[in-house]
């Protein structure tokens, strides 16, 4: 658990713009901030940020929240790893508070996972840095691949000793339980025993985007035929292959600056790179990307060049997985390595700078490298080349973007030495297959390229007298005006007016009339005034925009952003909110009438209702009288808006 203390240091510390600076290109627009949205797609930036109040909206797709949100959401974090990542990028020190044994027993089962996989990620780096068989065996191996010490220590390197048990046998000596040892597969039961999984290999720990250890890679020392070159940690709750990038912790930043990312195979490719000075490298584990993979990359960038060792024909077999990270909305990139050479290989025998020229001066585009190979194999065969030519249309129908497609046609065609035009009417088919398929009804007319859809903003037409509007509109009120002062107009013109809080001036109100509001979220922040108010304390608005209550908060955001949605329907009304300020006492005074008068409207029809089943003349006569004098109460208010509303 981290302290409270830390948590107010890290929300207050992060600053929302660099927070989301990292991660989207912001704008200034007025006293916001605006770019595209990393959460959905968009051409026209809907994404708002308010350095002022800590938080942030989008308008297109409705994701709104603070720091602290937003890296939750765009890193996948939990709370706590998110206020872990903020606290890192502060530089604050993250206090934990102290558990009990029972708290300990409680942490959940996943907790349990990590805590077990940063134990054996200790254990097998002090076994490789610190025994004598790990450094013998173990050191000497990555010494003699030429890796340095450095680089040793950042990935957390390490070595499994030389016997069945050595690891398991600590770790249970250590208290950590049996049931967690199977489920990470560090441990393998057999007999009753456990056998470590790794024993005698070297240790590459894999790591989560957000640094935790969530498996393990382990190699043989040297080329031993009889047993598999790697294993590696099978699927838990807390390592999901699919989902998972070797490397991905220590190429976030540089993917972000560099705006690319290389994709290599293997564990030491990434070592090696990032020995050679390239960081921007994470690999795929010698498998082709997964959706999941490719979404994690594109929450940096939507450059991805993928590095191949070896021989063309290898390279063919992936066009498939390849066409799917081209459908994804990626640019991809091909860089061939020399016959015989790997990065990792290569990384080793050439300087870093002559590293880093070879993929930029290599990296070919994917669509022309495609056409270029298929190409060279039709050898002027007519059959082939159409077969050639729908297959790179194919493969150009995928990018969601259509300038990005009519530019591949253009490269294409020149080529392939075909006309632009017969490349536009294959590619207008398909594209119109595919509309066919995704909406039936569509126009069979419709021209080629669909219409880019502009984000709208959503235009949520407000009912201005549902109850959960009026509930709202005064929370609102509360929250952005709470402190400031309105003139409460006297009983006659003559009399002077009053000068109150807006907060003092609704709960009085609202209080007096023993009312409440109906959706729960807006009653727990009314009561929060509620109870300041008897201490004459005014809550801070903004506090509810962290507020620890996450519907609260969410609610308090989605508010205060409010203000830049400015439907037509307000200014058919009258309202003004730009103006809002200027006029707050008229704003705050209609806020409640309007809610006071639909409260009463409420109440009248339970009384209307009450008067029809009662059957006691005395009865119905109270219930009249009762009705009658909210009648009146009700004219009243929608007279002046000022009025009480009698509620018992
Ligand atoms: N791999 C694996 N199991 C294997 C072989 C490969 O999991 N039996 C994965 C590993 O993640 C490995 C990657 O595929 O890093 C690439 O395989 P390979 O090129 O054979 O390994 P390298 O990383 O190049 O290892 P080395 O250079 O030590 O041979
Ligand atoms: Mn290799």
């Amino acid at each position: 658990m981290i302290n409270r203390d830390t948590i107010d240091n890290i929300v207050t510390t992060a600053r929302i713009e660099e927070v989301i600076g990292d991660y989207v290109n912001l704008r200034r627009r007025g006293v916001n901030m605006l770019g595209l949205c990393p959460f959905h797609n968009e051409k026209t930036p809907s994404f708002t940020v308010s350095p002022a109040k800590g938080i942030y909206k989008c308008f297109g797709c409705g994701k709104a929240g603070n720091s602290v949100n937003f890296i939750m959401e765009h890193e996948h974090f939990s709370y706590p790893e998110a206020l872990k990542y903020l606290a890192r990028k502060y530089n604050i020190e993250v206090e934990e508070e102290e558990q009990t044994p029972e708290q300990l027993l409680e942490l959940n089962e996943k907790e349990s996972l990590y805590n077990l996989s940063l134990y054996a990620q200790q254990f097998f780096t002090k076994t490789l840095l610190e025994t004598a068989e790990g450094k013998s065996v173990g050191l000497s191996y990555f010494k003699e691949r030429g890796m340095r010490d450095d680089l040793i220590h950042k990935f957390q390197l390490g070595f499994s000793p030389d016997k069945w048990d050595a690891f398991s046998e600590n770790a249970v000596q250590n208290g950590y339980k049996k049931e967690f040892l199977v489920k990470t597969g560090l441990s393998i039961e057999k007999d009753n025993r456990l056998i470590d999984r790794f024993h005698s290999r070297v240790i590459f720990p894999i790591h989560s985007a957000s640094g935790r250890v969530i498996g393990f890679g382990g190699r043989i020392l040297g080329s031993d035929k009889n047993r598999p070159k790697y294993v590696n940690s099978p699927e838990s709750d807390i390592y999901n292959k699919s989902k998972t990038l070797y490397g991905i912790y220590f190429a976030k930043n540089a993917i972000i600056s560099k705006d690319s990312c290389l994709l290599v195979e293997g564990y030491t490719d990434v070592i090696s790179m990032h020995q050679a000075g390239i960081e921007n490298v994470v690999a795929s584990s010698g498998t082709s990307l997964t959706h999941d993979q490719v979404r994690m990359i594109q929450r940096y960038t939507s450059n991805i060049s993928i590095l191949y060792d070896g021989d063309p024909a290898g390279i063919k077999a992936s066009f498939r997985g390849i066409d799917m990270i081209v459908e994804q909305g990626m640019n991809v990139k091909i860089v061939l390595f020399p016959d015989g050479e790997d990065p990792d290989s290569y990384a080793r025998k050439h300087h870093p700078t002559e590293v880093e020229s070879f993929v930029n001066e290599n990296a070919v585009n994917f669509i022309l490298f495609k056409t270029r190979l298929l190409l060279g194999e039709t050898q002027n065969d007519p059959i082939k080349k159409t077969a050639l030519i729908r297959e790179i249309v194919n493969t150009i129908a995928l990018i969601p973007d259509s300038i990005s497609r009519s530019v591949y046609v253009k490269e294409c065609s020149a080529l392939m030495a075909i006309s632009e035009q017969v490349l536009m009417n294959e590619l207008n088919k398909i594209l119109r297959a595919k509309l066919k398929k995704s909406s039936p009804d569509a126009d069979k007319d419709l021209e080629v390229v669909p219409a880019e859809q502009m984000p709208t903003e959503p235009q949520v037409d407000i009912d201005l007298y549902s109850s959960e509007y009026q509930e709202r509109d005064i929370i609102r009120l509360l929250l952005l005006y709470g402190h400031d002062i309105i003139t409460i107009p006297g009983n006659t013109a003559e009399e002077e007016g009053v000068p109150v809080q807006v907060a003092d001036y609704v709960v009085v109100d609202l209080v007096r009339d023993d009312l409440t509001f109906e959706n729960s979220t807006f009653r727990s922040i009314f009561e929060e005034y509620k109870t300041n108010a008897r201490n004459d304390i005014i809550p801070d608005g903004d506090v509810f925009l962290n507020h620890g209550d996450k519907d609260i908060q969410s609610v308090a955001v989605n508010l205060v952003f409010t203000n830049y949605t400015l439907s037509p329907n307000w200014l058919k009304n009258n309202i003004m909110i730009t103006t809002e300020k200027t006029r707050l006492d008229m704003h705050v005074m209609f806020a409640l009438r309007a809610y006071k008068a639909r409260t009463l409207d409420q109440r009248m029809a339970e009384v209307l209702k009450r008067l029809k089943s009662a059957t006691d003349p005395v009865e119905q006569n109270a219930i009249q009288k009762e009705f009658t004098e909210m009648k009146n109460e009700s004219v009243r208010i929608n007279k002046n808006g000022l009025g009480r509303v009698i509620t018992r």
